[in-house]
């Protein structure tokens, strides 16, 4: 009798909702019965900037030529009221990043890139550190809900003032610091005891809403005799509504933060479930500043998820008048560098996916407080890391807009993009790439 051949069987198949990741967090949160917190943006794919593309100058378009034909990138921001507004030589700052959460020497880095190219760099919460103020040349000073760090001689030593009302990556939500990154230096500037887990209030014990925020910008504006531009950061949610509030309460610039935007620590269902991205919260309030007749005379910075000069030029082609780049910087002075691999294994992580910014182990000397990984960065060496890659950043915008026949990158606008999705079409309000539709507003063909 010869044997039945076996039944061919289908292969082991994984489900797309239960995915291996999925599977293992909920491993996790059974064995630990705690939420996991972690560094870093969004990780899910959300419509971005790659998916819209410039249209390039041809016959009806005259493009300027790269070597010979400026192409201007700075930016004033804060002429609105500020006596001071300040001037950048790029359309590109670096983000509010916490000392505490940042090593002093990798806040020294930022100084220093950031200096050399000509524009800002920003506090965080916890206050404002002398290697920092030293090595920025333009220095913004966050006035955050925890107040930590807090003190009315640093507003007059900043170039400008940034209130935060929220981030991208937490909006409604409030900030964390780890007890393993309390060092006496970070307790000291924040008045906490050393060790010791704390949470950052998610709102501003002194103000309720729009028209307490203006009282509150009207006194930050006497401590500093009008000088200073005052920001107002929010993370995506409302765009519209909350870019034309924090107008309304007398902001000279307004700050977007979407929901890519990275943190030092937060939880991992927010960082995945609250905000929305960085591409329609641009427009929605760039909207609300063109309704408000306000639009480049009330400037508009956005962050979350700028990586390329590409991003940047779609920033800005969207309206705004400059970005914010956090986790990049971090990158580029030396955050999750490959050379590192074995001590990223041995934290049970890798390079390109090292995220456990808040547990203070970081071996790249930049997301820690313990004093011989901080030695670890060079902040000269970083520094000039950081500017090399500010430059380029900058040339590729260039690029971009002499391509499209402009002398400034702020000439850039709407009509010099389209969108390869739907979704990045309708949120983005550019037609589908080969179409002039634009899903909600016109017919199209
Ligand atoms: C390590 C780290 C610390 C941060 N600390 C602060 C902070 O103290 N205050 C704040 O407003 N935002 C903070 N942020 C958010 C950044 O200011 C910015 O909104 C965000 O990083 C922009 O997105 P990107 O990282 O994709 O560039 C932090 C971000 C990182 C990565």
């Amino acid at each position: 009798m010869t044997e039945k051949p076996a039944a061919p069987r289908t292969l082991p198949r994984h489900s797309a909702t239960f995915d291996d990741y999925t599977l293992s967090e909920i491993r996790r949160a059974a064995a630990t019965g705690i939420y996991d917190i972690r560094g870093g943006g969004a990780k899910r794919k959300v419509p971005h900037f790659d998916d819209l593309l410039f249209l390039g100058a041809s016959i009806s378009r005259y493009p300027l030529e790269g070597y010979r034909e400026a192409c201007g990138t700075n930016v004033v921001l804060g002429s609105r009221f500020a006596k001071k507004p300040i001037e950048l030589k790029i359309p590109i700052t670096i983000a509010g990043m916490s000392f505490g959460s940042l090593s002093a020497n990798a806040k020294e880095a930022l100084g220093r890139g950031a200096s050399a190219m000509g524009t800002s760099t920003t506090t965080g919460d916890g206050g404002m550190t002398n290697e920092e103020r030293g090595h920025s040349s333009l220095l913004v000073y966050q006035v955050l809900p925890s107040r930590y760090g807090m003190n009315p001689d640093d507003l007059r030593r900043a170039d400008a003032i940034e209130v935060v009302v929220g981030q991208g990556a937490k909006p409604g939500g409030g900030g964390m610091l780890l007890g393993q990154k309390i060092s006496e230096r970070v307790a000291g500037m924040r008045t906490l005891p050393v060790g010791i887990d704390q949470r950052s209030a998610c709102r501003h014990p002194d103000w309720t809403g729009p028209d307490d925020l203006e009282i509150k910008i009207e006194e930050l504006r006497e401590i500093t005799d009008w000088q200073k531009p005052i920001y107002v950061k929010v993370g995506a949610a409302r765009p519209y509504y909350d870019t034309a509030l924090a107008v309304k309460s007398g902001a000279d610039v307004v700050v977007i933060d979407g929901m890519q935007g990275g943190t030092a620590a937060t939880q991992d269902v927010f960082i995945e479930n609250v905000g929305i991205p960085t591409l329609p919260a641009v427009r929605q309030a760039v909207k609300a500043l063109q309704d408000l007749g306000l639009h480049r005379k009330v400037q508009l910075i956005v962050s979350g998820g700028i990586r390329n000069g590409a991003d940047v030029a779609k920033a800005l082609a969207l309206g705004a008048d400059a970005v914010s780049i956090g986790t990049a910087a971090l990158v580029a002075i030396g955050d999750n560098d490959p050379a590192l691999e074995a001590e990223y294994q041995a934290l049970g992580s890798t390079a390109g996916a090292y995220d456990d910014w808040q547990e203070g182990r970081d071996p790249a000397g930049i997301t820690t407080q313990d004093p011989d990984l901080m030695a670890r960065l060079d902040p000269v060496l970083a520094g000039r890391r950081l500017a090399n890659y500010l430059a380029v950043l900058t040339l590729e915008a260039q690029t971009i807009a002499r391509a499209c026949g402009k002398s400034h990158v702020h000439n850039l606008e709407p009509e010099d993009l389209v969108a390869l999705t739907i979704e990045a079409a309708a949120m983005a309000e550019v037609p589908l790439a080969g179409t002039n539709w634009i899903p909600g507003k016109n017919g199209g063909f």
